[in-house]
């Protein structure tokens, strides 16, 4: 579906984003491993969290909505032999390989199109070494056998700053015989250890690294959702760059390891805010507010502010063209693997919009501020470009037409009809 985005003079409201898709992932996952009950408030009703769902009834778990609007899980008994399909997903394939290596049962995993695409051997590798068979497709890729059980702990070094691998590798070692401890040098997304601590696991985090140690029962727990910082994000840097726009976006969460981005927005002279933060157990959650900016350019290199800023490169490259001077994005390479080449897209559509950008083998450099001229310009058929490119629309003058635009359903189903509602 073709989606067109014109001008707005301002956008002004209130947004409820959908539930953090990273921590709904891991609140299901983390439930399957679980015993007894697991009750999710807030949860994403992104395609990919659908995903995560389907494949663990495929695996034997009972998930549903309750009438109140919670979702609950029940693990029952892992079936010996299932198949997945992991969708769009990257977090539901990896997040699930690390538990199926756990279990002593053969599960096929694979993925779209897109999925298919995607490295799997960085999750395969410290799982094969802790004892699980796995074996991949064209030697790195889905669809993937995963034969498990008979784990033991092994000390692994992440060669790739990933949440993914780290949290695969953390789930089996519940299952492995003895401990598994994680070193990552540069700190990423840390949903899966908090959420672990809180379900009674016996984790100890120390610097850079991480040990779990197995056969300690996790217990199913209460948790509750905060709204997905990466899709608030969007509405963020809308507000920022559209004339005399504000917008408040409520209880979202703002774990340290997530909100990069408004501190890079920040350091480039957003006015854009944490108000005031929520008593929420295990994930923070605050409100943020955000009003139009003149914004200065920046130049990131560093590991891990460009780890916490991962999927929002494609909106702050938007933001760096209204930006005075030039922003470098380096260290990036990472954006060539994600649900598209995010380098390429956003390259080949804010050049279509007349943007000054360059693209290097791991990252980019955009000139500021560049007017905009709307134009026809792909999705990639990633959720993010999708978006990426709406709020490019809001500033450039005359039509900005979107192709396969409801790919935003990955992430945010809703992203257009909030959009529609706090444009003026
Ligand atoms: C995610 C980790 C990141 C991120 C993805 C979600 C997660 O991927 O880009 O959107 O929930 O663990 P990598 O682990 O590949 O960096």
């Amino acid at each position: 579906m073709k989606r067109v985005v014109e001008k707005v003079s301002r956008l002004e409201g209130v947004i409820k984003v959908p539930g953090d898709k990273s921590i709904s992932h891991r609140a299901l996952i983390l439930g399957a491993a679980a015993r007894g009950r697991q009750t999710i408030e807030g949860i994403s009703d992104a395609a990919d969290v659908r995903s995560t769902m389907d494949a663990l009834r495929a695996m034997g778990c009972f998930v549903e909505a309750m009438p109140d609007g919670r979702t609950l899980l029940i693990p029952n008994s892992l079936r010996p032999e299932c198949d997945v399909d992991a969708g769009n997903s990257g977090t539901t394939a990896r997040l699930l390989t690390g538990l199926a290596a756990g279990r002593p049962a053969r599960c096929r995993i694979d993925g779209d199109e897109s999925l298919r695409r995607r490295p799997m051997g960085r999750v395969a590798e410290p799982l094969t070494r802790m004892g699980a068979r796995i074996s991949l497709t064209n030697g790195g890729t889905l669809p993937a056998i995963i034969e498990g059980g008979g784990l033991r702990g092994v000390e692994y070094t992440m060669p790739v700053a990933s949440a993914q691998v780290k949290s695969a590798v953390l789930i089996a070692g519940l299952f492995a015989e003895g401990d598994t401890t994680v070193v990552e040098t540069t700190p990423t997304r840390d949903h899966t250890e908090i959420m672990l601590l809180a379900m009674g696991a016996a984790l100890t985090r120390d610097r850079e690294r991480i040990t779990i140690r197995g056969g300690t029962p996790l217990e199913g727990a209460s948790i509750t959702v905060p709204g997905d910082f990466s899709s608030a994000a969007f509405f963020l840097v809308a507000a920022l760059l559209v004339p005399s726009s504000r917008v408040l976006l409520p209880f979202t969460g703002v774990n340290p390891r997530r909100i990069g981005l408004l501190q890079v927005l920040q350091r480039m002279g957003a006015r854009a805010t944490i108000e005031s933060l929520h008593a929420n157990r295990m994930e923070p959650a605050g409100d943020i507010t955000a009003a139009h900016s003149e914004l200065q350019a920046i130049d990131l290199d560093d590991p891990a502010v460009v780890a916490s800023i991962i999927d929002e490169i494609p909106i702050l490259a938007v933001a760096a063209t209204q930006a005075s001077g030039r922003t470098t994005i380096r260290g990036a390479a990472e954006l060539r693997h994600k649900e598209s080449d995010r380098i390429e897209a956003m390259v080949t559509n804010l050049r279509a919009l007349g943007a000054r950008v360059d693209a290097f083998d791991d990252g980019l450099a955009i000139e500021g501020p560049t007017p905009l001229t709307g134009a026809a310009v792909s999705s990639f058929g990633d959720h993010r470009i999708a978006m990426a490119m709406a709020v490019a629309g809001l500033i450039a003058e005359g039509r900005t037409e979107i192709d396969d635009a409801s790919v935003v359903e990955i992430s945010y189903p809703r992203f257009f009809l909030d959009l529609r509602a706090v444009a003026r």
